[in-house]
């Protein structure tokens, strides 16, 4: 019988492109893929732990980590530990830890401490190990734990591994990896070490041949894109990759994820206005409204400047649908200075943002700053932008009601009951529709034209136009 295996992942798009590439190197290696999400498959009744999924069927589980926060880092510990519940039904289970949050010498020791029955770890940098590691854990017997030290090239990017995509019609496409901005609150530089970007002729080859198979939404993926640079030609920039990308034919949208407002120049602001192949779509994290603490961070960008570039961009297109992440309790932000992160989403009006509470991590510079913002100021502040957010989605999604607009199918959406489907607009706005009896599920992974009837927060609700 073959042996299967799941990949469960924590965090950010980039976990999840590396998961599709660690599933590949699994399969190829002859395992059966299974998906899982343990938050849904898992409950715990009366102390024990009813499984509604196919994990204990497996042979080997991997969770792939993030340590962008502290609840992301206490999210995957306590998986780790509802796992010790598989090892004592199946002594062949071999579980292993990945991702950000093994790339920590105290999460190693913490794990060599605490969970004897994790059997490997591998880094973020050393994907293309797994069939190695996976061999020398089952040969000998015995935990691999010591972090492979980086290679004497670290920043050669191991190119044409397997991937086992997750959708036939949404592909992410890794372009750069790393970060070297060392924002004071961020531990990604040092989980995920330095910039370093593929060559252009790997990448303009992977998107030709997704664009060739039929998918609809290609998404460009590095912590930060704008930094792009081919290694071999250090001239040739992100606008170029773009520019070059878009030529290649074929009804889709393109996408980037993530940029640095600090690393916009107006050549990609220009092609972002030209070219509607490019999704209408800028997620520009401003993390903080006041000057003050964007210097704090080590943003190197001022209120003024990021504004200044949202009225360029919207008045290059007013499509352009523009998001953000924003960090409220940062250490020593007083009331004032949380008030200008409000006033700046208001002036904004973000098409959505990902708020979140500041979470001290090792290692960072914030990590020693004196952080006098009491967990009851955080979380007041946190609600209070939440809810200044929600009108602007509301009100942004009202208006969109009368209007049609294009939209990739993904998926079935029962919420409402039978017969809607949902997807997604090229500004990334989520529309579920209910469709016509003779247009059935084989919507999925085609652009359809749907009417908005009612806007509302967490989405838009039409109908189709055939
Ligand atoms: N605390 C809270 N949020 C953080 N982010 C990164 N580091 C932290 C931290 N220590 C947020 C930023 C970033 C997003 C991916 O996560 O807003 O843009
Ligand atoms: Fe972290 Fe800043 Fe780099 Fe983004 S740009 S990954 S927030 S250090």
């Amino acid at each position: 019988m073959q042996k299967k295996a799941c990949v469960i992942t924590f965090g950010c798009q980039q976990n999840e492109a590396d998961s599709e590439k660690i599933r590949g190197m699994l399969q190829n290696i002859g395992y059966q893929i299974i998906t899982a999400d343990m938050t849904e498959d898992m409950t715990k009744q009366r102390g024990q732990f009813v499984e509604k999924s196919g994990l204990s069927e497996c042979s080997l589980i991997i969770m792939n980590t993030c340590a962008v926060r502290e609840h992301a880092e206490l999210k995957a510990f306590s998986r780790t530990g509802q796992l010790k519940h598989y090892k004592k039904n199946n002594k062949d289970l071999r579980i292993g830890i990945s991702g950000c949050m093994v790339e920590q010498d105290h999460v190693i020791e913490y794990i060599k401490r605490s969970f004897p029955y994790v059997d490997f770890v591998f880094g973020t940098r050393e994907l293309h190990k797994v069939p190695e590691i996976l061999d020398r854990v089952v040969t000998t017997g015995k935990r691999v734990l010591e972090r492979i030290p980086d290679l004497p090239d670290a920043n050669e990017i191991p190119e044409d591994l397997p991937v086992l995509r997750d959708s036939s019609f949404q592909a992410k496409v890794s372009v750069m990896y790393g970060c070297d901005n060392f924002c004071s609150y961020c531990v990604v530089p040092y989980v995920r070490g330095r910039e370093r970007s593929r060559g252009k002729d790997k990448i303009i080859a992977e998107v030709r041949e997704l664009a060739e198979s039929g998918y609809k939404d290609i998404m460009l993926l590095g912590q930060n894109v704008n930094s792009y640079k081919d290694p071999a030609d250090n001239d040739y920039k992100f606008v170029d990759l773009l520019t070059d990308l878009l030529k290649i034919k074929g009804d889709y949208l393109l996408r980037f994820l993530t940029s640095h407002p600090k690393d916009v120049p107006d050549e990609l602001l220009t092609l972002m206005g030209e070219n509607k192949k490019l999704a209408r779509h800028f997620h520009l994290p401003v993390q903080a409204g006041s000057d003050r603490i964007l210097e704090l961070m080590n943003r190197k960008y001022t209120r003024g400047y990021y504004l200044d570039l949202i009225t360029r961009l919207k008045s290059l297109d007013p499509d352009i649908a523009v998001t953000s992440d924003i960090i409220v309790g940062f250490p020593g932000e007083t009331e004032q200075e949380f008030e200008q992160t409000l006033e700046l989403i208001k002036a904004v009006e973000f098409d959505n943002i990902f708020p979140f509470i500041y979470s001290k991590r090792k290692g960072t510079p914030a990590e020693a700053m004196d952080d006098n913002v009491t967990r009851k100021e955080k979380t007041d502040r946190f609600e209070r932008l939440v809810k200044a957010q929600n009108d602007i989605v509301i009100a942004k999604n009202k208006a969109l009601e009368g209007k049609t607009v294009r939209v990739l199918v993904e998926s079935e959406y029962k919420n409402r009951g039978e017969g809607w489907l949902a997807g997604r607009t090229s500004q990334y706005k989520l529309v579920a529709f209910e469709r016509s009896a003779d247009a059935g599920a084989g919507l999925i992974g085609s652009f359809v034209n749907v009417r908005i009837n009612e806007g509302k927060l967490h989405g838009l609700y039409g109908e189709l136009i055939t």
